[in-house]
């Protein structure tokens, strides 16, 4: 039980890396406030927790509106009485998958950017207060890309990730001294979530086959990332095993950034 007893905000939490990391921290004893734009995943996620004998509730929440995280985290804080871990891991793509750098629209660019870097701000900024008011320490943990780290294509949503990267290291150096740590999973491209059909790709099975075999094809380990290798990273960083590491950018890739 790494997390037990921690209260942990997770967001993006009705899909993908979200859903998988808010059911293994409430599996290691975490009670998980379920937080998404869409109502319904948070809900289910939540009800998935519960189920199996976790502490969990949903709240709908679009991490680019302040007012929204504000309350999100107020929720939290009422419903456990303290806050331990916010993990800020929501994420859109390009609209249109594979867009070239003009075919980008500025409501394209002003949408990539107010989601991925305004929403793990103000989740940052938000998770700083509330640590500092409560005098504890805390743990952040943002979901970056491998996209922020080389360039793949995609140059908008590499520069969010990029950018993102920076907000962490930075948050880490401020927070150090009051105990708070902050970390990045950077992943490398996950077939089977919900986040390339986001970004209008055909996601049938076929083509779902084919880019599993692209992306594990590129990895030096040779098998696709997936949403469960984030979580199981995501519990070790904002577990007390993970104490002295804080400001790092964590690659969860099959080595591919080392190649
Ligand atoms: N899937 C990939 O190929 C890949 C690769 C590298 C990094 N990432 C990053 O991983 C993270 C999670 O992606 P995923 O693959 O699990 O995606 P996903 O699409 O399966 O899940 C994302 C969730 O975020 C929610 N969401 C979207 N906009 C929101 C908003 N404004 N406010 C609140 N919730 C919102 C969605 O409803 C969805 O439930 C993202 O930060 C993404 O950029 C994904």
């Amino acid at each position: 039980m790494l997390l037990e007893g921690k209260a942990a905000v997770v967001t993006g939490a009705g899909s993908g890396v979200g859903a998988a990391s808010a059911r293994r921290f409430a599996a290691e004893g975490a009670r998980v406030l379920c937080a998404d734009i869409n109502p319904d995943s948070a809900r289910e996620t939540a009800d998935s927790i519960e189920s199996t004998g976790g502490t969990a509730f949903p709240v709908a929440c679009d991490v680019a509106d302040e007012a929204d995280v504000v309350m999100m985290l107020r929720a939290a804080v009422d419903r456990f009485g303290r806050l331990d871990i916010v993990f800020n891991n929501v994420g859109v793509p390009t609209p249109r998958l594979g867009a070239s750098l003009e075919e980008h629209t500025v409501s394209d660019f002003q949408r990539l950017f107010a989601v991925n870097v305004g929403g793990a701000f103000f989740g940052c900024k938000h998770a700083v207060i509330q640590f500092k008011r409560q005098q504890t320490s805390g743990v952040i943990l943002n979901t970056g890309s491998v996209d922020g780290l080389v360039a793949w294509g995609g140059a908008v949503y590499g520069a969010t990730k990029g950018a993102l990267h920076q907000l962490t290291r930075a948050v880490a150096i401020e927070g150090a001294p009051f105990g708070i740590r902050a970390n990045a999973i950077c992943p490398a491209g996950m077939p089977y979530t919900n986040f390339m059909a986001a970004g209008g790709a055909d996601m049938t099975a076929e083509s779902i086959a084919r880019i599993a075999r692209h992306t594990a094809a590129r990895h030096p380990l040779g098998r696709p990332i997936t949403a469960q290798d984030c979580a199981e990273a995501a519990v070790f960083l904002v577990s007390d095993r993970a104490a002295d590491i804080t400001g790092a950018l964590v690659p969860i890739d099959g080595g591919y950034v080392a190649g």
